[in-house]
């Protein structure tokens, strides 16, 4: 039986061409899986509804948040570390596999739905995240909209460990899969440099190799391109925002087939 793994991220379904590209996501074979490597709304509603629709149409539906997920307003019941909860619970419920699951296994390979977070720690040497922040240029919405919420370096560096002591107890390959890139090649792409500070943590640099990966998934920087970093390629399989251009060199196959079985 043939299978094939995809992955898609970055799905920003609030634009209506988005939301028509996802609704024709489809599997090619029965037996077909998608993973989700976050942002695909904002609002929680919105997040459940996308993915009940894939989790009708794909046999696995694997996710992990994106920074658009956790993002805040004050009149929102739930914020902070209690919204990645409720995110949690109601993605469950409808059977979609979360960062809080047991990590799946496809034709013999972990799939390992990861959430590191961001620490500021991709930032200039000799700089403190405070001064690297302040000094951006280039804010990302974070700021305002997670920032006052939750302590995003405590989070992160909770994540962290959870994640390895979670990955270190399997064996065999992997494919890790987190919404921001687990090293800090990719972001060297960006137009706006200061950007990198709200894309990923230092803390995550060797866990491709450490844990044996065969690749590793990513989304975030809208940027459709493949980084090979010691020898593993690190892939943004972002969706993007609709009036967003790549030359034609960087793009990836999307939905992207991480993996296909004979
Ligand atoms: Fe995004």
């Amino acid at each position: 039986m043939t299978a094939t793994l995809w992955a898609v991220s970055d799905l920003h379904v609030t634009f209506p061409e988005n939301q028509a590209i996802v609704d024709g996501l489809s599997p090619r074979h029965h037996g077909d899986w998608l993973i989700v490597a976050g942002d695909v709304a904002e609002r929680i509603p919105d997040v459940v509804r996308t993915l009940r629709g894939l989790v009708a149409r794909f046999d696995t539906v694997i996710w992990v948040p994106g920074n658009h997920e956790l993002f805040n307003r004050r009149t929102d019941r739930f914020n902070g570390r209690s919204r990645y909860r409720v995110l949690v619970g109601q993605l469950r419920a409808i059977g979609v596999i979360t960062p809080e699951d047991p990590f799946p296994v496809f034709g013999g390979v972990t799939v390992c739905p990861l959430f590191a977070l961001y620490d500021y720690s991709f930032r200039p040497p000799g700089v403190s995240a405070r001064q690297a922040v302040d000094r951006a240029v280039v804010k990302l919405d974070d700021e305002i909209a997670i920032a006052p919420y939750v302590d995003v370096v405590q989070w992160s560096a909770e994540r962290v460990e959870y994640s390895e002591r979670r990955l270190a107890a399997v064996t065999g390959p992997k494919i890790l899969v987190n919404h921001w890139p687990l090293v800090v090649e990719p972001t060297r792409r960006l137009r706006a440099p200061d950007i990198a500070l709200w894309c990923g943590t230092t803390a995550t640099r060797d866990w491709a190799v450490k844990y044996n990966a065969l690749l590793a998934i990513h989304g975030h920087l809208h940027i459709p391109a493949e980084t090979r970093v010691d020898g593993i390629s690190h892939i943004d399989v972002s969706l993007g925002y609709p009036f967003e251009q790549h030359p034609p060199h960087l793009r990836r196959p999307w939905p992207f087939p991480a993996l296909e079985l004979p």
